[in-house]
C-alpha cells in the first residue's frame, strides 16, 4: 500500500521524526532557512500531510497547491501562519500544540521580567566590553518586582502560570481577559480590570498573553502606551504584531515608559538596522520563550501526534478547526 506522503518544514527534534517515519513516506527540509513560499508549494504538490512552524505561510494559494492534502500540524500553540478559514473550507485539518510549552513560556517571561527589571543584558555587555572599572553604589540601578503591580493581558494558560510565578516574586496582579476568570480568581489573588483603559494606568510591568488575531493587532499602542506610567516596563513573549512597533520605539525614546523585554517582534527577524536595537533600554531575543529541549521535543512530538490521527482518520487531540473534520 502507498504510504501518505508528509512534509515537515524544518528540522525537529529527533523523537517526532520517528514517530512520522513509522508511517508516512517522509521528507524533511535540511535548510537553515525555511522553504520559500515557492519551494512549500512544490513540496505540498502531493502531500497529504504538513507538518509546519509558524515561520510559513499557509494560505489560499499554498492549500490550491496541494489538492491532497488533509492535514496542517503546525509546531506552535498559536495558528496566526495559517488562514484557517481557508483550510476549513477545503476539510484539510489544522494541528497545534497548546498546553506542553505552558511552563517553559512562562519562566521566559520571568526571564525578561527580572532581565528588564535589573538590566541584566545592558550590564552584561557592560562587563564584555571591559567597561567594569569599579563597583559603584549608582551603578545599574534597576527595579524590584516585590511590591509592584504586573498587569497581564490575555489570563490563558500562559498568563496564568506567569501570575503563579509572580506571585512568588511578591508582585500585586491585575489582568485583563476577554472574558473574566472567576474560577481564577477563587485560587489567587488577581483582580479583573474591565478594559485596557483600566489595566494600564495601574502596572509597573506589562506582560501580553494574547494570540494575535485582527482583534489584538497593535493592541498596545501610542495610546496605550502614553496612559501607562513612565516608569513603567513591557514585556511581550506573545506575538509581535500585538504591539505597534513604531509607537513603542517613540515611547521608549522619548521616556513615556521606562524600558522593554521583547522575545516577538514584527517583523521576525527585526531589521538589524531597526532603531529599536539601538536603544539600550530594550532587550530582544529571537523568538525563543519555549525554546528548552524537552518542551520542544513534547512540541514536536504532539505535531506529529495530531499529524497522524488526522493521517489515520481521527480528530487530532489538538486540532483548530474541529469543525473541518469529516469522519471516514
Ligand atoms: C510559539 O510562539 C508558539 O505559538 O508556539
Amino acid at each position: 500500500m502507498e504510504r501518505p506522503r508528509v512534509f515537515v518544514t524544518r528540522t525537529v527534534p529527533d523523537a517526532a521524526l520517528q514517530l512520522l517515519r513509522a508511517g508516512t513516506d517522509l521528507e524533511v527540509w535540511q535548510g537553515e532557512l525555511p522553504p520559500s513560499p515557492g519551494e512549500l508549494r512544490e513540496k505540498a504538490r502531493d502531500a497529504v500531510g504538513l507538518l509546519t512552524t509558524l515561520t510559513d505561510r499557509v494560505d489560499a494559494a499554498l492549500l490550491d497547491a496541494a489538492p491532497r492534502l488533509k492535514v496542517v500540524s503546525n509546531v506552535a500553540t498559536g495558528t496566526d501562519n495559517v488562514d484557517v478559514a481557508e483550510a476549513t473550507r477545503r476539510g484539510v485539518l489544522v494541528g497545534r500544540t497548546p498546553g506542553v510549552l505552558v511552563k517553559t513560556c512562562a519562566e521566559f517571561t520571568m526571564a525578561l521580567l527580572l532581565a528588564s527589571a535589573r538590566r541584566v543584558v545592558e550590564s552584561d555587555r557592560y562587563v564584555h566590553q571591559g567597561a567594569w572599572k569599579t563597583w559603584h553604589p549608582m551603578a545599574f540601578l534597576g527595579r524590584d518586582l516585590a511590591g509592584q503591580t504586573l498587569g497581564i493581558a490575555g489570563l490563558g494558560q500562559i498568563g496564568l502560570e506567569v501570575a503563579r510565578r509572580a506571585l512568588a516574586f511578591e508582585m500585586r496582579l491585575v489582568y485583563f481577559s476577554r472574558t473574566r476568570k472567576h474560577e481564577e480568581e477563587r485560587h489567587l489573588p488577581l483582580t479583573w480590570a474591565p478594559g485596557l483603559k483600566e489595566l494600564l494606568p495601574q502596572v509597573d510591568f506589562l506582560t501580553l498573553h494574547v494570540p494575535l488575531t485582527p482583534q489584538t493587532r497593535h493592541l498596545i499602542g501610542e495610546r496605550e502606551l502614553a496612559s501607562m506610567k513612565p516608569t513603567a516596563m513591557l514585556v511581550n513573549t506573545s506575538r509581535g504584531p500585538v504591539v505597534d512597533q513604531r509607537a513603542l520605539y517613540q515611547a521608549l525614546r522619548d521616556g513615556v515608559i521606562a524600558a522593554a523585554a521583547l522575545d516577538v517582534t514584527d517583523p521576525e527577524p527585526i531589521s538589524p538596522q531597526d532603531p529599536l536595537l539601538a536603544l539600550p533600554n530594550v532587550v530582544i531575543t529571537p523568538h525563543i520563550a519555549s525554546a528548552s529541549h524537552a518542551t520542544r521535543t513534547r512540541m514536536a512530538v504532539l505535531a506529529a501526534e495530531n499529524l497522524l490521527a488526522a493521517l489515520e482518520g481521527r480528530l487530532p487531540p489538538h486540532c483548530a478547526n474541529p469543525e473541518a473534520f469529516r469522519r471516514p
